[in-house]
């Protein structure tokens, strides 16, 4: 039985207006930041072809601005200048070469911007400043509104010109005509603000100019937000009058969905692992139920059974994959063929796609290092069927291993713990990031599938690796645990790895040192608290788990974090533990000096249990050890130095090859 017959309705063809789709799998828009000097580049056109090349129904390119006044980011495509229609043409082509159709979203961000990059004021229906960017927009005025307009019809007909087969408006979460159709940001009284009509009123103008720019031969399409989930702003039952009236214009081919705002409740939009998959499909759900035309359901559908399922219950007509496709462009075609278990699911871990995003780098992908990178060429395996030894099976040392294998290589390796995973495997322990192990499980069945021979709970030594006389060693040995200077080897201070592999196991007052800013304090602060502890986390920055900012997991950590009673101070650095030890006769709990830092003040805090979460050690006596051995010998990942997952996968396969 082939893949395409099990799954009932995601190969089946659907018609979006003048364009007919091979199947269901959407490609939906998403900012990539490869963009160069405001245009298209060849690595937009390498990124989509592999993604055609994988089989998805429909590519939706990421926004194009439609006016100088739009330019929140650096990295944004300014589909207002001309000078784009070759780029156009490029990523076109790119996916039309694979039978693929793809649409370009238009937009205008509105007020969710700056003017650092425009220098021009930022626009918006009312004065109303953004949350996030925090400036006063201007008001624009009636001709301003014709201009926006406008923008929209010249973009849309250089879209056409460029080769695409329909243009998408995001009127979602970033975008002036959200802030118009929002009653939170559109405070007008002159006809384009007070009843819903008015509202919309600016939409419907556009889609006359858009669908006028790119003629019947193409298929236009709205993005809508289901619901802000902020104070006062559009509800659900608002855009699904919204989806009517788009259906009533007569001139729209399909809705497509999302849910919050981009610059208040983006964690909503991309939501992390702590959120359940398909969670906003009942805003889809709404919508088709509302209008006939298709009607695109998003928001972590995650594999092709999920998504069959949210088709075949009637939820939506297509599935947006994102993220599924950033970590796996051939999703689709592995699902067609059957392999539904060889796709590389994403983990929702936000890290190196929403999360470079925001640090303004080209998007990459946490499970795949080639993701950003596809036209970079790799070299040719020096010599197939090289002897190599991989010791260490965290993420670095499978990948490493999975890559060789893929390149040809006899592939062995040692991991002396009883299960493959490293450090990745002991977080995902901790339950609201279970889904990390994805990352694991993925790999290991790789490794699997190309022949490497596994081996657990098995230590290689310096000794044994020379006596196999392979032909590479690819060290992928981790890290270990580094007691920091001040714990003064204090029995109840202990590393967040200790509690998470059971070494040690806290019980009352505990406080949670997060020197590390990420995932490892709240983590363990959390599972902590759920066996009854009462936790307080202590740091040195300004935000407890600073980074998990960048990663949409701060608002959901805080919430959980509220619910479950664990405070959090900043602003602390923790200079001593000392006293209370019942080695001495104390009750055995830790008296921990702090300073807080901003004032010069001294600090204190009497607790049973202080748990680390701080830098570690490489784990490089090996490396040590090989320095002459007669072999090539390299390493990876955190034995190099310790570092987050990604940079572990990504030197795993660097590794690789060049063997
Ligand atoms: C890195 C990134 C950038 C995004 N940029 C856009 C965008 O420019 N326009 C848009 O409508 N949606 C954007 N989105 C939202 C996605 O279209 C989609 O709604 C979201 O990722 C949820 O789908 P997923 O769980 O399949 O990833 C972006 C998503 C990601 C991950
Ligand atoms: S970085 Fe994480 S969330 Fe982003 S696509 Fe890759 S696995 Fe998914």
């Amino acid at each position: 039985m082939s893949g395409a017959s099990r799954y009932r309705y995601l190969f089946s063809p659907l018609r979006i207006g003048p364009v007919v789709v091979r199947n269901r799998i959407v490609f939906s828009a998403h900012l990539t930041n490869f963009a160069e000097d405001g245009l298209p580049s060849q690595q937009h056109a390498d990124y989509y072809a592999a993604r055609a090349a994988g089989g998805v129904g429909l590519i939706i390119t990421e926004e194009h601005s439609t006016h100088p006044t739009d330019w929140p980011y650096e990295k944004l495509i300014h589909g207002f200048h001309r000078a784009v229609i070759p780029g156009y043409r490029q990523m076109t082509a790119a996916a039309h070469a694979h039978d693929v159709p793809i649409f370009a979203q238009l937009n205008h961000n509105g007020g969710q911007a700056s003017s650092m990059f425009s220098r021009l004021p930022v626009w918006a229906p009312s004065p109303v400043p953004d949350p996030m960017f925090r400036e006063v927009p201007k008001a624009v005025e009636r001709h301003e509104i014709a201009e926006i307009v406008a923008g929209y019809g010249t973009v849309a007909g250089h879209c056409a010109e460029g080769g695409f087969d329909g243009v998408e408006l995001q009127c979602s979460h970033s975008s002036i005509v959200r802030g118009f159709l929002s009653p939170a940001t559109n405070k007008r009284t002159d006809g384009y603000g007070g009843a819903l009509q008015a509202r919309a009123r600016i939409l419907l103008e556009i889609v006359d100019a858009v669908r006028e720019a790119i003629g019947p031969g193409r298929a236009l399409g709205v993005r809508i937000c289901g619901d802000e989930l902020i104070e006062g702003g559009s509800t659900l039952a608002e855009a699904v009058e919204v989806a009517r009236m788009m259906e009533a214009t007569g001139q729209v081919d399909y809705i497509n969905t999302s849910i919050g705002v981009a610059t208040a409740t983006l964690f909503m939009i991309e939501a992390s692992m702590s959120i359940p998959p398909g969670y906003a499909l009942y805003i889809a759900n709404a919508m088709r139920r509302a209008v006939r035309l298709p009607v695109i359901g998003v928001g972590r559908i995650k594999d092709p059974i999920q998504a069959e399922r949210a088709l075949a219950e009637g939820h939506c007509d297509l599935v947006g994959v994102v993220r599924g496709q950033i970590a796996d462009p051939d999703f689709a075609a592995k699902a067609r063929a059957g392999y539904a278990t060889h796709i590389r699911t994403c983990l929702s871990c936000n890290q190196e796609c929403v999360g470079r995003m925001g640090l303004n780098r080209w998007l990459g992908c946490i499970e795949n290092p080639r993701t950003g990178r596809e036209a970079v060429p790799l070299p040719p395996p020096r010599r197939p069927g090289r002897r190599v030894i991989v010791v260490g099976g965290g993420p670095a040392g499978l990948q490493a291993a999975a890559t060789a294998a893929q390149r040809g290589h006899r592939v062995r390796l040692q991991e002396r713990q009883p299960r493959t995973g490293g450090q990745v495997a002991v977080a995902a322990t901790v339950p609201s990031r279970a889904e990390f192990l994805d990352v694991v499980r993925n790999l290991a069945a790789e490794c699997q599938r190309f022949g490497v021979e596994v081996e657990t709970g098995v230590a290689a030594t310096a000794e044994w690796l020379r006596g196999q006389v392979p032909d590479a060693v690819v060290l992928a040995t981790g890290a270990r645990p580094q007691p920091p200077y001040w714990a003064g080897g204090h029995p109840r201070v202990v590393d967040v790895r200790d509690v998470l592999e059971g070494r040690a196991e806290p019980a009352g007052e505990v406080v949670v040192v997060d020197d590390l800013g990420f995932h490892q304090a709240t983590s363990v602060a959390e599972l902590l608290a759920d066996r009854g502890c009462a936790v307080e986390i202590i740091t040195a920055g300004m935000v407890v788990g600073q980074d998990l900012g960048i990663t949409l997991d701060m608002e959901t950590f805080n919430v959980r974090a509220h619910a479950k009673g664990i405070r959090q101070s900043t602003d602390l650095v923790v200079v001593g533990a000392s006293g209370d030890d019942a080695r001495v006769g104390g009750s055995g709990g830790v008296d921990l000096s702090l300073l807080h830092h901003p004032t010069g003040q001294p600090a204190q805090r009497h607790c049973d249990w202080v748990v680390c979460a701080v830098h570690q050690a490489p784990e490089d006596e090996l490396w040590k050890q090989l320095q002459a051995a007669p072999f090539e010998v390299h390493r990876a990942g955190d034995c190099v130095t310790p570092r987050r997952a990604h940079a572990a996968v990504v030197e795993g396969h660097r590794v690789a090859v060049v063997l």
